[in-house]
């Protein structure tokens, strides 16, 4: 046997079902907001992300699956989408084609981090863009939509976390603050702080080595060093999400792992996820599209971490999706009858499964019970006889026999009250 490559995991049936579940919840909340799908490549040039994602992240500095091609092209596997669907909206002009183009994407992603629970090489995101509206009323409607979002599947335990970082004119000013601070302490940081404090010391506050944190803590605080816009921008943002009663955390430790931001960062935390409690984070990024070739133009989004969602809601909720019918033949004859049957019932919608290896009656029934279809149909020769069939409600053990021609028409009027299938996304929530 081969086994699965490290920090790659399958996704089986129970679990699928669980993101189906999840993914339908998503998409129904994305809809509401006005977002449309895009769906990006998972391979692009490297470039993008040594550009977009940024030089000075541990994306781009270890984590990325680089490779050259046959035709000698550098590529990566995406590590994040930010830098693609900003190379989508480019390339396809759709700050032109839409009216506000607000754009979301569900998908793999790659990085080559230490496996843990919750952190994987491949994982799955739902990222979320919005570009060309700079007013902080988008910034406060992304925070209430990534609140709402992760509520609705993790009520109770989510916390908000907020924090700006500035934009191009007063980031330096921080950047020399925080240098000015560390002074000489820098030679007793590690070896990735003092390579960050060169190259962009701002990535000093990703730091978890636990000898770092005493002196970490005591940097200065980026919201102390807003220009008068970034300024009013964030007291604008927060005060709107505290009229919207969003509960909310100020962290001056929030500069989030890339390179792109500007502004509003912000992250939805999980209480009692372990060390990777972040389930989804973002922010605005007001200089990325220029910087990647298009027009000047804000941006502004965030990702949920699907893995991590995903997980949360297997502590609470068992969901599956049993047939709708269960066919039980006695008999060869009775058999090629239902071989047609089935097909008749799929066709007009049932889901609809057999046995399919010709079983005795009692474990015919025993596997109908096993499979949790609500309804089970029973044809032998008596019935045949008769031209009917026999329809068994599983939960009351009622049964009735009913004629074939009207099968279809009684099945469509007691099946929905027999499944309790939320008609959202065909998923039964035990
Ligand atoms: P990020 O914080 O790198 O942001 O990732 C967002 C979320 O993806 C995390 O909060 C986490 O839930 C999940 N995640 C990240 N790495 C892993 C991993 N190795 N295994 C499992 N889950 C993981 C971004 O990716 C930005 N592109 C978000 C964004 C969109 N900012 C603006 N627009």
């Amino acid at each position: 046997m081969i086994p699965v490559v490290k920090g790659t995991r399958d996704i089986l049936p129970d679990e699928a079902l669980r993101w189906q579940y999840v993914e339908s919840a998503l998409r129904r909340l994305l809809e509401l907001y006005g977002y449309k799908e895009v769906r990006t490549p998972l391979i692009e040039r490297e470039q993008l992300f040594a550009k977009g994602t940024g030089e000075s992240t541990d994306i781009v500095q270890k984590e990325m699956y680089n490779f050259t091609d046959k035709s000698g092209e550098r590529v990566t596997l995406r590590p994040e989408a930010t830098p693609s669907m900003v190379r989508a909206f480019v390339e396809h002009n759709l700050g032109q084609v839409m009216l506000v183009p607000k754009l979301y994407s569900f998908g793999p992603m790659f990085r080559y981090e230490r496996p843990q629970k919750g952190r994987y090489r491949q994982f799955h995101q739902l990222d979320v863009e919005v570009f060309g509206v700079s007013d902080p009323a988008i910034d406060a409607e992304i925070l209430e939509m990534a609140w709402t979002l992760v509520c609705e599947l993790v009520p109770s335990r989510a916390e908000l976390v907020v924090n700006s970082v500035g934009c191009k004119s007063c980031r330096p000013m921080f950047s020399s603050a925080l240098l000015e601070s560390l002074g000489d302490r820098v030679s007793e940081l590690c070896g990735d702080c003092q390579r960050r404090s060169k190259i962009n010391p701002l990535r000093i506050f990703d730091c978890k080595v636990p000898r770092d944190q005493p002196i970490i803590d005591a940097l200065p605080h980026s919201i102390d060093y807003l220009c008068k816009d970034c300024r009013v921008h964030f007291d604008a943002v927060l005060s709107q999400i505290s009229d919207y009663d969003i509960p909310h955390r100020l962290s001056h430790r929030l500069v989030r792992g890339l390179d792109y931001y500007t502004r509003t960062t912000f992250e939805v935390l999980i209480e009692g996820m372990g060390a990777q409690n972040a389930v989804l984070g973002g922010g605005r990024y007001d200089g990325l599209v220029r910087h990647l070739g298009g027009p000047d133009c804000p941006g502004i989004g965030f990702a949920v971490g699907l893995e991590r969602l995903v997980n949360t809601l297997a502590e609470r909720v068992a969901i599956s999706n049993p047939p709708a019918v269960f066919l039980v033949a006695i008999g060869d004859d009775a058999r090629l009858v239902m071989l047609t049957l089935i097909r008749e019932l799929r066709q007009a919608g049932f889901s609809t499964q057999m046995d399919y290896d010709a079983r005795s009656l009692k474990t015919q029934m025993k596997r109908a019970d096993r499979s949790g279809a609500p309804c089970v149909l029973i044809l032998g020769s008596d019935e045949l006889a008769r031209n009917e069939i026999t329809v068994r409600e599983m939960r009351t053990g009622n049964q009735r026999s009913i004629s074939k021609t009207a099968l279809l028409e009684y099945l469509g009027e007691a099946l929905p009250e027999w499944t309790g299938k939320s008609e959202s996304n065909g998923l039964v929530q035990e």
